[in-house]
């Protein structure tokens, strides 16, 4: 059975606890919860993983490519946490592995501080889902089943 990887950048591990008022109270643990079944409906199984560190999910990435090409990876739902608004190595790293990337940010970044309305990921991405809380992982994964 093909896999879906649900990849989460920094201080997504503090979900529950941050900002709740920002992210909503449910933890990455919740999240995974509730994307198991939508990945199971899709006939994939789901590997959630979390990092704080940009060079784990530039390696991530690298790895989902390889594993796409081998049939063995459907696509990534990533939430690249603050790197979206930074990291030009996460954005090549996407480019260059030739990954299907859905972008997931759980709160409206358009709606925030100007430094967040820049993202160096959703041009490489596939598509993007912000503002809608934790389903907005489980549509992600609904869209990696799109044509
Ligand atoms: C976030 C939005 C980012 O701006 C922020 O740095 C995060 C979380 C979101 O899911 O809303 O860490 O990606």
């Amino acid at each position: 059975m093909p896999a879906v990887l649900v990849l989460n950048g920094p201080n997504l591990n503090l979900l529950g606890t941050r900002e709740p008022e920002v992210y909503g109270s449910q933890t990455l643990a919740d999240i995974q919860a509730r994307c198991e079944p939508v990945a199971a409906a899709l006939g994939w199984t789901l590997e959630m993983r979390q990092t704080n560190h940009e060079g784990v999910l530039v390696d991530w990435l690298h790895e989902a490519g390889a594993r796409v090409r081998a049939g063995s990876v459907v696509g990534v739902v990533l939430n690249p946490g603050a790197y979206t608004h930074t990291s030009v190595a996460i954005r090549d790293a996407i480019d260059g592995a030739q990954v299907p990337v859905i972008e997931v940010h759980l709160s409206n970044v358009h709606a925030r501080e100007s430094f967040r309305h820049h993202s160096y990921v959703s041009p490489v991405a596939r598509g993007v889902i912000v503002g809608l809380g934790a389903r907005g992982y489980e549509l992600a994964i609904q869209a990696l089943a799109l044509d």
